[in-house]
């Protein structure tokens, strides 16, 4: 009997069960056995591993988070972590490693392909930031999560004329703010990519006063700086009162949406094909609504290109 494991690792997103379940029933059809490797690859190192059976993943297709639980490993980065991990690959027999998450999890999991495991990579993170494919699992439902937040926030701070200042997630990549903010939608929104500064966005925010527009939402995506921060430069400069919402983990958590559960049953069962294949070494994707895979160094080092056409489209938006 084949034999090849499973495991999800970085942040959590919504979607990875989804994954998780087409991972399993995939490789069932194909006959083999899959393992269920526990918290990342922290829990491979130290033989966290259980076959999985098709009840494990009945019910699951729409719960966010991760049946697999997730971790960031630092003895995984180091060279004895890894050759741990090959040999318990070995030891449970697993001749292939499918691992859901984002770039370090990537990374991680080339390091093993070059160690000569068979190894697939699914992208799942909500920070949509690997350049390779279109989207990444949980970045929709995590736009989705955030625009109920911004209805509700609105209520709120248009029954007092207030600005609502909504901090989301992206460190490097600001797509869940423009998302968010596009369909919100945000009169501003500050990326870490964006060219606008807090001066302009300060300026345009007066602008929208004096013009009549009391009340306005900006979203602020965490490397772009902290909501708190950006409501008490908006107090030393204008005289526009703000309040600061930080989202945070409510974004992450939830029910995935349609389209995470689709894209992570297609991508998981795309996996198996590989895995089944002998094409190790590589990352599945979407782009232009059609599944892909590349090696891990072209998933690695394609630069994430921002979206300026959304951007500038937003600009129009809110002008009126
Ligand atoms: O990479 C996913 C992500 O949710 C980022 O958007 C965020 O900056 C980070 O993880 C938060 O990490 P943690 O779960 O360790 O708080």
């Amino acid at each position: 009997m084949k034999r090849f494991g499973v495991l999800t690792s970085g942040g959590d997103t919504p979607g990875m069960n989804a994954a998780i379940r087409a991972v399993l029933k995939a490789g069932l059809n194909k006959g083999y056995n899959v393992m269920g490797i526990y918290h990342g690859f922290a829990g491979l190192i130290e033989g966290r591993i259980k076959q999985l059976q098709y009840p494990d993943v009945h019910s699951i297709i729409d719960r966010g988070g991760t049946i697999l639980r997730t971790a960031r490993s630092e003895e995984f980065r180091s060279e004895e972590g890894q050759e741990k991990a090959v040999q318990v690959m070995q030891a449970y027999n697993m001749d292939g490693l499918i691992v859901i998450g984002g770039d370090g999890s990537f990374n991680g999991a080339n390091a093993l392909a070059k160690r000569g495991i068979c190894t697939i990579g699914i992208p799942g993170t909500i920070d949509n930031d690997l350049g390779y494919t279109d989207f990444t699992i949980g970045f929709d439902t995590a736009v989705n999560n955030v625009m109920s937040e911004i209805s509700k926030i609105r209520d709120t701070m248009r029954a007092h004329d207030r600005v609502g200042v909504v901090e989301v997630m992206g460190r490097n990549c600001g797509d869940i703010a423009l998302w968010a903010g596009l369909a919100g939608p945000a009169d501003i929104i500050l990326l870490p990519e964006s060219p606008l500064s807090w001066d302009e966005a300060a300026k345009q925010l007066t602008m929208n006063k004096l013009k009549g527009r009391l009340t306005s939402m900006v979203i602020i995506a965490e490397g772009a700086g902290h909501a708190d921060d950006f409501v008490d430069f908006l107090k030393a400069h204008t005289d526009v009162e703000a309040k600061a919402v930080v989202l945070s983990y409510i974004q992450r958590g939830g029910d995935p949406s349609t389209s995470d559960r689709v894209l992570a049953t297609r991508l998981g069962a795309k996996a198996v094909d590989l895995l089944e294949s002998h094409q190790g070494g590589r990352a599945v994707g979407i782009r232009n609504n059609a599944i892909i895979d590349v090696s891990f160094e072209e998933a690695l080092n394609t630069t994430k290109k921002f979206n300026e056409e959304l951007y500038r489209l937003n600009d129009i938006m809110s002008k009126f």
